[in-house]
């Protein structure tokens, strides 16, 4: 997991510019450790990521950077037997805090899964804006065709089918 633990924002410009004297915007993440029941996958990670930039974590495979995004949505304490400790910070809020709601969390940080794992009931339209629908129930077929033209999505056909 060192390659992990050693996470830099791989952009000449940022580190040109003054660094705030505390991050109350982007992610900040101190002592993050994390646990797949014995095994320990993360260890003491320290990272911020600053708003309106791009932050690559790169390491070998199983090193633990899929886990580590998970951290940063709650996403991970899904998986049973998982467990993590140490402090997330999003937009100065703290994402494990007795006050946070995960559920929101899970809404308002979004990830792209590594492995596309679409509803096999679900059209290939219905798959990708289903966030949007779930997020408001009223989203009407237009709004989520626009949706998904945006995202480059599928080509809106009504009934094409996954697999
Ligand atoms: N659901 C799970 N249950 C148990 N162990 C897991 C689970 N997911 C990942 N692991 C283990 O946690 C460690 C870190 O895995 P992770 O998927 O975070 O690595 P990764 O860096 O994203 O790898 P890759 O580059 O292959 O995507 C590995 O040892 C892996 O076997
Ligand atoms: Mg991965």
């Amino acid at each position: 997991m060192s390659d992990v633990n050693d996470v830099r924002t791989n952009d000449a410009d940022l580190e040109e510019r003054e660094a705030p004297a505390a991050a109350t915007t982007g992610i900040e993440v101190s002592n993050l450790d994390a646990w797949f029941g014995s095994n320990h996958v993360l260890h003491g990670i320290d990272m911020v990521a600053q708003p309106r930039a791009v932050t690559a974590i790169i390491g070998p495979s199983g090193c633990g950077k899929s886990t580590l995004i998970r951290c940063l949505n709650r996403m991970h304490e899904e998986v049973r037997g998982a467990r993590v400790t140490g402090k997330v910070l999003f937009d100065g809020h703290e994402i494990y805090g007795p006050d946070a709601d995960p559920v929101a969390i899970r809404r308002s940080v979004g990830m792209v899964f590594q492995r596309p794992n679409p509803f096999p009931s679900m059209s290939v339209l219905e798959n990708a804006v289903a966030g949007l629908r779930l997020g408001d129930a009223s989203a009407s077929r237009s709004s989520a065709n626009a949706a998904s033209r945006r995202s480059g999505g599928p080509g809106c056909g009504p009934r094409s089918r996954i697999g």
